[in-house]
């Protein structure tokens, strides 16, 4: 497996925004799944273990020569775009408005880290949230579960990291008795 730098790889592809709580027509309701995610195990000296992701997310978000042109804030949704992509991983940059958010969502197969390289986010998770500051980093394994969002008042800057690439994701919302239902189901092609 080899790692690429940004600066030599070009941006594969530029995304409009979405806007938090999206739905798709394929969506399938009333499949309850328990809340939260997994904890990542992997082989030692792995490049894509999630605490390597980590590491890459800091460092990318101290960078910003790699993202800074990528950055836009858009009152119809957050903004994001992928600015590096191999067959091992993919770095996303994220641009948000206040209460700009993900919704509930996993990650498929892949794991992930993300950074915030301006402002704070919250990280949500079913009974609990966090804040992110600038510096700090969460990294995930597969079928972890949470919602990103921007609830300050100034714009948050992040940049995130998946390994393998984003092939899927499931969106969720929560069931009255604060249990997570999933929404629908997206492939790659949907982002
Ligand atoms: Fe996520």
């Amino acid at each position: 497996m080899t790692v690429t730098t940004e600066s030599s790889t070009p941006a594969k592809q530029s995304r409009r925004p979405v806007p938090a709580g999206e739905t798709t027509p394929r969506a399938s309701r009333n499949n309850s799944v328990p809340a939260g995610g997994t904890t990542p195990r992997a082989p030692r000296n792995d490049p894509f273990a999630p605490p390597r992701l980590a590491e890459r997310a800091r460092a990318l978000a101290r960078d910003s020569g790699d993202w800074l042109h990528r950055v836009r804030l858009d009152p119809q949704g957050r903004w994001y775009e992928r600015i590096h992509q191999d067959v091992d991983h993919e770095v996303w940059v994220i641009s948000w408005l206040p209460g700009q958010s993900t919704g509930f969502h996993d990650h498929g197969g892949s794991s992930g880290a993300f950074a915030v390289a301006l402002g704070t986010l919250q990280e949500h998770h079913v009974r609990s949230a966090r804040d992110v500051g600038v510096g700090e980093t969460h990294a995930f394994g597969p079928d972890y579960v949470h919602d990103v969002r921007n609830t300050s008042d100034a714009p948050a800057i992040s940049v995130h990291v998946y390994s393998p690439p984003l092939s899927s994701m499931r969106r969720y919302d929560l069931d009255p008795a604060g249990e997570l239902v999933e929404l629908a189901a997206e492939s790659a092609e949907d982002w």
